[in-house]
This record gives C-alpha cells, structure tokens and sequence, in this order.
C-alpha cells in the first residue's frame, strides 16, 4: 500500500468482468487502495462464448498474494440469478457493499444490414441486461443499508456517445447504459449513492480485434488500462460524491467531462404547424445548429432542406 493509507480502506467493491483487460486492473487498484474485492469473470470469448474459471481466479490470487482481500466470482452478468449471487457473494464474505463496478462485455461488430437477431441480442445481454441485473440487487441492498457513500460506476463507451458504424448493438447497449446511469443518479442519490460512467480506451484484446485501419489514431504511446482503474478508484472513494449523473472519459492518462444533454434550440408556435412551414422554420432555426457536424453529415446535397 506504499507509504499513505489507501483511500478504499474499509470498502468493498464488486468488480464484473475483472478476469482480463480493463476490469482486472480496476480490481487490482481499488484491491491496492484497501477495497475488499469480488472478482466476478465468466471467463468467456471476445464474443461472450465460453466460460473458464480462469482469469477470476488469476487476478483474485494475484490481490491476495500482494497482500489484498479479494474473493473470485465465475456468474454470468447476463443472468439475473448469477448477478443475485455476485451481490449477495459481497454481503456473506465481506459484510456489506459500498461499490460496484459493472466491466463485464463483450463485442459482436457487424454493420446494421449483416447483424443478425442472435449478436444484436447477446450484446445487449452482457452490457445492458448485466448493468440492470447487478445494479438492481445493489440497489436493493443500498436502499436497505442507506446512508453510506456508495458508488455505483458504468461502463459506456465512445462507440455508443460517437455511434460507431459497424457496432450497432454495442453502440446501442452503451448508449442505454448512458440513460440506465441518469435513471440511477436520479434515483438512487437518497440512498446515498452517486452513479457515473465511463468511457474508456485502454489497450486490451477488445481493441486488439479491432483492424488497425480503424482505430482511431490516439497520441501518446501510453494506453495501459491502469489510468482508467486510476480515476475508478477515485470514484469508488468516498470523496467523489460530488460527481453524480455524469460520464466521464479515460484515455491514457488524460481525463474528459462529456456534457449531459441539453437542448440547443427552441422552436416555438402558438398554433399548430402547417408542415411546409414547420419545415422552413426548422431548417431556419435548427440548421445553424447542426451545420458542420462531422461525425453526422447528411448524405451528399441534402443539408440545403430541399431548396
Ligand atoms: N478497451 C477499450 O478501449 C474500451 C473502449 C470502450 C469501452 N470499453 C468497455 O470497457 C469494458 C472492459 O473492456 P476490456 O477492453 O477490458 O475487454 P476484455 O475483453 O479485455 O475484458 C472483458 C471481460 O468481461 C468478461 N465477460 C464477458 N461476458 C461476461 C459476462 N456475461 N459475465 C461476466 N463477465 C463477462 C470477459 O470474460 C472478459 O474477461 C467493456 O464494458 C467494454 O465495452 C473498452
């Protein structure tokens, strides 16, 4: 723990997806900051197939070998009776829960026309259905045990805030993830607990699928998923209560507050609209603000409205 107390002492955290890649660094940090940690992995494929006890056990044993306390946990997020387990793992071996951090994912990148029912809906299972299931006995246990400071810390993702164009379902589920934390921020904040979220970009197998001709090129040589688990452990503090309802991005060690949604322009009538005139009126009005953008550009000729 160096020559500080850790900022975690006394907490403890429920990390999903902590077998690999950003999760198991997030485990491992909180583990050094003093945090009690159930390390849940299913030990499954890039694309959700699979289990391997594997990877939990690594990274449970690796904390426990360096002193930490940490407990391995093999459910599946996407199961709603594993993820009762996963919480009530937290309660019977460390006597409570204060944090929880949902990881867990997986990718099955097609472009809209080629995606077929069966990867929209096991995306969707891992990220969207795993946050909900999780978060919902959390939240029981939150709601019982209220007056803590307790954290609950999504992940999302600049595939879903920018809409990637081959990651429909993933963009989708990340996007819900986005909304699930402003419906917990909300809800939760009189039980004492904040809800956050965080985009991260980290070198790990889930970019390494991605071709190299479309990753984005990042400067700077250093990606490593401990500057994500850096600003986790932060949030899992009990300092961070001040951060309630946002996302927040992780890249390297560079930081970014995204802005909640607001509107931008207010198109007012006193009666109904005729739709011709609607249309002039919003092109009039809302143009100016939506010329430009890069990442939505209409097709070729159409941001003129027809004229
Ligand atoms: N790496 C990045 O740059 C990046 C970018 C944006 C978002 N993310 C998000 O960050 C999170 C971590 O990604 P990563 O890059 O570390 O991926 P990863 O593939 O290295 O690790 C994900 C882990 O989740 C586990 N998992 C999968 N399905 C599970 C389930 N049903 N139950 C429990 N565990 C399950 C896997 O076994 C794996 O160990 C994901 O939510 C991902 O969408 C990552």
């Amino acid at each position: 723990m160096g020559e500080r107390d850790g900022t975690l002492v006394g907490r403890v955290a429920v990390v999903t997806g902590a077998g690999r890649g950003i999760g198991a660094a997030v485990a491992r940090a909180l583990a050094r900051e003093g945090a009690r940690v159930v390390v849940n992995d299913v030990g499954a494929a890039l694309d959700g197939t699979g289990v391997d006890a594997g990877p939990a056990d690594a990274v449970a044993a690796e904390i426990r070998a360096a002193g930490g306390e940490a407990v391995a946990h093999y459910g599946s997020v996407a199961d709603h009776e594993d993820a009762r387990r996963l919480i009530e793992t937290a309660v019977s071996h460390f006597g409570g829960l204060d944090v929880l951090v949902n990881v867990a994912g997986i990718l099955r990148d097609r472009m809209i026309m080629n995606l077929e029912p069966e990867d929209w809906r096991a995306v969707l299972a891992v990220h969207l259905d795993g946050t909900y299931n999780t978060t919902h006995f959390a939240a029981r246990y939150w709601r019982e045990h209220r007056g803590g400071r307790y954290r609950l810390i999504n992940f999302t993702s600049s595939s879903g805030l920018f809409g990637a164009p081959g990651q429909p379902n993933y963009a989708a589920a990340k996007m819900g993830i986005v909304g699930f934390t402003y419906s917990c921020a909300r809800a939760l904040a009189r039980y004492g607990v904040t809800a956050n979220a965080v985009a991260p970009s980290a070198d790990t197998r889930m970019i390494d699928s991605i071709p190299a001709e479309r990753r984005r090129s990042v400067p700077g040589p250093d990606r490593s998923p401990e500057h994500v688990a850096t600003l986790v452990a932060y949030l899992a503090g009990p300092r961070s209560g001040w951060l309630n309802g946002r996302v927040m991005g992780a890249r390297g060690p560079e930081y970014t507050l995204y802005s909640n949604p607001e509107p931008v322009r207010v198109l007012r009538g006193r009666e109904p609209w005729d739709v011709q005139d609607l249309g002039e009126e919003l092109h009039q009005t809302f143009g100016p603000a939506v010329d430009g953008s890069p990442l939505f550009a209409p097709p070729p000729g159409e941001m003129d409205g027809g004229q």
